[in-house]
C-alpha cells in the first residue's frame, strides 16, 4: 500500500533530501504560498492511484443522482423495517470523510440519518471504557448512523500521537472485532471504509485548507502531525486493517486521490452490501473494483 512511500517531510523543517529540483533542499511547507510544483504534479498519482485523469465533474452529477435516489429508498426500508446501520468511515486526514459523509446524507431527512464526529474525549469520558461513549451513539430502530471517525481513533490517532498507551492500542486491536460482534449479533448492520490517499495528496489537501479561509476550520494542530508522521500512520492503519476485519464487519479501502470517484463508489458500496426492498442494480451501476478493495487486496 502507501506505506512505500518516499520519504517524510515537516511542515516548516528543513532537511529532507529534495524531491522536485534535484540538489536543492526543500521540505512541504504548509505556510508557503506556493506549493512546489513537484508535490502538485506526484498528488493524483501518489500512493499508486490507479486512474491517469480525473472523472469529470458533469459524469459525477450525473452519476451521483440515481445512487441518492437509492440511498432514499434504503433509508425508507430501514425505516419500515427498523433496521439500524452503522457506516464507519475512517482514514488519513485530508481523505475526504467528511466530504463523502456529506454526499451520502445531502437529501436524507436528518430524522433518519445521522453523523457522530465526536470530539477528543472528555475527563470524564478518558475514565470510562473506552467503548463507552460510541456505543451510546448506536443507532435505534430505523436509523442510519454515518461515524465521521469512530472507535477506530485507538488504532489510528491516538496510537501515532501517544495519547494512549502501546497495551490500550493492543487491547483495542483485540477487542474491536468482539465489541463489533455483539452489535452484529444484535443485528445492527455494520459497513466500515477506510479512505486512502497518498503523501503528495495529503499535502495538497493540507495545503489547500491553510490557504482557504473556507476550509480552514478543518485544519487543527493534528493535522499539522500528519505529514512529519506519514509513515507511522501508514504501519498503524495497516495493523488495524489486518487485525480488525471481521466477516461480522469487514473493512473495506477507498482509494480516494479522486474525490469524485471515492464519493460514488463507497456510496455503491454501502447500497450493495445492504439488502433494502426495490433496490435497482441498473440505477447502482457496476462498482469500480479499482477504487473500492478488500483489506486482503489492500494488503497484499
Ligand atoms: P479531524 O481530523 O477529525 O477534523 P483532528 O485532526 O483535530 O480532527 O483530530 C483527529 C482525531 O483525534 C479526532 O477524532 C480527535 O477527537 C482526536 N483527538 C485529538 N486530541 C486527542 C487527545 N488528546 N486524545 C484522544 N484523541 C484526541
Ligand atoms: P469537501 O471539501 O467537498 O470534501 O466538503 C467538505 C465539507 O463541506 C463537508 O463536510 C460538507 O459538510 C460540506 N459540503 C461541501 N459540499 C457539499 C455538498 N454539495 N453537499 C453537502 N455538503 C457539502
Ligand atoms: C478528511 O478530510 O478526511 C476529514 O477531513 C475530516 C472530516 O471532514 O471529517
Amino acid at each position: 500500500p502507501d506505506s512505500q512511500a518516499s520519504a517524510a517531510v515537516a511542515p516548516s523543517t528543513a532537511g529532507e533530501p529534495q524531491r522536485d529540483k534535484p540538489g536543492k533542499a526543500k521540505a512541504f511547507d504548509i505556510e508557503a504560498e506556493i506549493l512546489p510544483e513537484s508535490i502538485v504534479d506526484a498528488a493524483y498519482h501518489s500512493g499508486g492511484y490507479p486512474y491517469g485523469k480525473r472523472m469529470k465533474r458533469k459524469r459525477y452529477s450525473r452519476e451521483l443522482e440515481p445512487l441518492q435516489i437509492e440511498l432514499q429508498k434504503l433509508t425508507r426500508w430501514a425505516q419500515k423495517q427498523g433496521e439500524r446501520i452503522v457506516i464507519v468511515f475512517e482514514g488519513r486526514d485530508g481523505a475526504g470523510k467528511g466530504g463523502t459523509i456529506a454526499r451520502f446524507t445531502q437529501h436524507l431527512n436528518p430524522r433518519h440519518a445521522r453523523v457522530v464526529a465526536l470530539p477528543k474525549p472528555s475527563d470524564t469520558e478518558q475514565g470510562q471504557w473506552y467503548f463507552q461513549r460510541y456505543a451510546s451513539e448506536m443507532p435505534t430502530a430505523g436509523e442510519m448512523v454515518f461515524f465521521d471517525r469512530s472507535w477506530y481513533n485507538r488504532a489510528g490517532v491516538e496510537r501515532v500521537m501517544d495519547f494512549c498507551k502501546p497495551e490500550e492500542t493492543e487491547q483495542f486491536l483485540r477487542e474491536a472485532p468482539v465489541f463489533e460482534g455483539m452489535l452484529a449479533r444484535d443485528g445492527i448492520r455494520i459497513v466500515k471504509l477506510f479512505l486512502t490517499i497518498g503523501r503528495e495528496m495529503q499535502m495538497t489537501r493540507l495545503h489547500a485548507r491553510w490557504h482557504d479561509p473556507l476550509k480552514r476550520w478543518k485544519l487543527s494542530p493534528i493535522d499539522f502531525e500528519a505529514i512529519p508522521r506519514f509513515d507511522d500512520y501508514s504501519r498503524a492503519f495497516d495493523a488495524m486493517l489486518a487485525r480488525t476485519s471481521t466477516e461480522a464487519a469487514p473493512w473495506f479501502v477507498v482509494r480516494s486521490n479522486d474525490k469524485l470517484r471515492a464519493r460514488l463508489n463507497a456510496i455503491r458500496h454501502v447500497l450493495r452490501a445492504i439488502p433494502y426492498k426495490g433496490k435497482d442494480e441498473t440505477a447502482i451501476g457496476p462498482l469500480d473494483d479499482k477504487v473500492v478493495v478488500s483489506v486482503a487486496r489492500y494488503l497484499d
